[in-house]
């Protein structure tokens, strides 16, 4: 595909960030990927780390590639997480949850000392919500969900897998797409949306990144807070 490129060389990059001795936060996707693949090049090579993977999806990948795994219980604070993301706003904001892992995924962020974020350069926007905001939920409360979450303007669509069944989270739950248009606000609607009960967590990850390596023209352009 015509961004992997990109996606590999941000994801090689994040990965030298990478010192040994940390706990790392292995996010999930296409991109994610490639830092995983990246880092199970540098602990064949002697580097020691021990993963935390955001998927059962990741966690198989890094096991492949020899890299050790932890769990947020044995290890509860992490030196560094590179994960991929949707959109990129200017203020490294983002929207995650693609890939279907944003609540791992945001646990993992939020108990990490660095977030780095990789992407290909289509994921970089001026203004989030062009992608739809996934927000998992628990399947019991879609219907009041999807009504509150309409009242706060959104259209939203029911996640299914390519075969047409419904898509059930690493965590048992479902995950419903958003689409709100433009986000100018997206700290309200953050608080707006932890507010619904039955809302588990929704994919805007604010103030969670402090870098973003991001695949252009053959470099990476660094962004860091
Ligand atoms: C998974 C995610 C991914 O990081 C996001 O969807 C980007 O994926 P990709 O790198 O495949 O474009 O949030 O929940």
């Amino acid at each position: 595909m015509a961004n992997e490129p990109e996606k590999e060389a941000a994801g090689r990059a994040a990965a030298q960030l990478v010192r040994d001795g940390d706990i790392v936060g292995l996010g999930t996707g296409s991109t994610a990927y490639f830092a995983v693949v990246a880092l199970g090049e540098r602990v064949k090579a002697g580097m020691k780390i021990l993963g935390i993977p955001t998927s059962s999806q990741t966690a198989e990948l890094a096991r492949s590639m020899g890299i050790p795994l932890t769990t947020l219980d044995e290890h509860p604070e992490i030196d560094i997480t590179i994960d991929g993301a949707d959109e990129i706003a200017p203020d490294l904001s983002l929207i995650k949850g693609g890939g279907g892992a944003l609540l791992r995924e945001k646990v993992v962020a939020s108990a990490s000392k660095k977030m780095v974020v990789i992407a290909d350069s289509s994921k970089v926007v001026a203004v989030l919500g062009k992608f739809p905001l996934p927000v998992e939920i628990i399947p019991f409360a879609r219907t009041v969900v999807e009504k509150k979450i309409a009242a706060l303007g959104a259209s939203t669509k029911l996640r299914t897998t390519e075969d047409g069944k419904v898509l059930v989270t690493d965590n048992g739950n479902h995950i419903l797409d958003c689409s709100f248009g433009k986000i100018d606000a997206p700290a309200t609607l953050a608080a707006q949306l932890s507010s619904v009960a039955g809302v588990v967590e929704h994919g805007l990850f604010i103030g969670l990144a402090q870098v973003a390596l991001v695949g252009r023209n053959g470099k990476v352009e660094e962004t860091a807070l």
